[in-house]
């Protein structure tokens, strides 16, 4: 394969042909107005204000109220501002992929809903389930549409409405997580920036850490499943703790290695936020700058496939074109990667 690779760049450099890259040239994102407040949950479960922030790092984290609301609800707005910033019309998206595990419904994807919702005539599209990486791994897909010069608009959505599957009686998980919705546009360029390389795993040994019991073909739901809260999500917290904080850090340097970048060449870490402290070990192991670090877990929680995007979105004006970022995810899986990407314009 790594052959197979080389020969091409040989190709082009022989016959001066420019490669194709993948830009991420506009992102959005979109957040329901509702706080929960760690003041909000204290009176909900046995828990405090100081034990979330010290142990997670979380203040506060939305939350989609109101019946029959389903996450295109908030990727509608989300991929509706990111046609406003890129000044494209929805008609013109190619492909839309919906990173979730919080579908509207089993089928069909939240894809084709909010393609039909904006208006996005010609667009084909899919969900992609990878719980808290599926926003990088999405992104890596949506990439290869466009290397292969097959298409010139994709759009890459990251939302999660955790809320949907969290047990408000359980504060191992309830004061985690939280509702959100980002979203990237990939253009083709021949520059020498966009998504320049990635490394992605997975380990389906993991699955016994991080699930939900039922409403899968396995335990269709009944009474008995419902009774028993078995469409919750499941997290043995210590056990992925533990792996999170290894593998981010490992796959980062992995693929910074693997592309000569030293810690002091990477301008920003843009981190899957699940919790500070696995922030800090990851900034830590792989020594960059605390400084450098994309972090806005204190506001949002942790909202999955979302967190990326909406971390890109906050720090959108800091970037500068050219400036190197690793985004870097662990989750539900396990899934875990990194993928290094050359920013490609200065943030407005
Ligand atoms: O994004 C997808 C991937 N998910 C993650 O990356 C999450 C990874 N895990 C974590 O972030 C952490 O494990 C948690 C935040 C879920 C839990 O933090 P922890 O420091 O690992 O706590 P723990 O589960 O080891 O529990 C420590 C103690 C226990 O009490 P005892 O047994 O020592 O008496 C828990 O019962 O803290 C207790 N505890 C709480 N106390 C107050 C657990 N949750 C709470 C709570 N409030 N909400």
């Amino acid at each position: 394969m790594e052959i197979d690779f080389l020969f091409i760049k040989l190709l082009i450099l022989l016959f001066n042909l420019k490669m194709i890259h993948a830009a991420i040239t506009a992102v959005a994102g979109y957040l329901p107005e509702k706080r929960l407040t760690n003041l909000d949950l204290e009176k909900m479960v046995d828990t405090t204000d100081e034990w979330i922030k010290e142990r997670t790092g979380i203040e506060e984290r939305r939350i989609l109220v109101g019946n029959d609301l389903g996450i295109s609800e908030l990727a509608i707005p989300a991929v509706q501002e990111l046609c406003k910033k890129a000044n494209i019309e929805p008609s013109e998206i190619d492909l839309l992929i919906f990173a979730t595990v919080t579908p509207d419904m089993v089928f069909p994807a939240t894809a084709n809903i909010v393609c039909d919702k904006i208006g996005a005539k010609k667009a084909w599209g899919f969900d992609l389930s990878a719980a808290c990486s599926g926003f990088i791994y999405a992104l890596t897909v949506g990439a290869q549409f466009i290397q292969t010069g097959s298409y010139k608009k994709v759009v890459v959505v990251g939302a999660d409405k955790m809320s949907s599957i969290i047990d408000y009686t359980d504060r191992n998980t309830c004061i985690i997580f939280g509702d959100g919705a980002g979203a990237v546009l990939l253009e083709p360029t021949t520059d020498d920036i966009g998504i320049k390389d990635f490394i992605h795993y997975s380990d389906g040994n993991g699955a016994q850490f991080l699930h939900m019991k039922a409403g899968g073909s396995k335990r269709p739901a009944t009474f008995k499943t419902v009774e028993n809260r078995e469409h919750f999500v499941y997290q043995e917290g210590k056990n992925v703790f533990k792996y999170a904080v290894v593998k981010m850090a490992e796959v980062s340097l992995e693929l910074m290695n693997k592309n000569h970048l030293k810690s002091e060449d990477i301008h920003w870490l843009v981190p899957h936020q699940a919790n500070k402290r696995i922030i800090d070990s990851t900034v830590q192991r792989t020594g960059i700058h605390p400084d450098k670090v994309m972090v806005n877990i204190h506001k949002y929680g942790n909202t999955t496939a979302a967190t990326i995007p909406l971390c890109l979105r906050d720090y959108e004006t800091l970037l500068k074109k050219g400036d190197n970022l690793i985004l870097t995810s662990f989750g539900g899986g396990f899934t875990w990667g990194a993928i290094w990407v050359k920013w490609a314009y200065d943030g407005k």
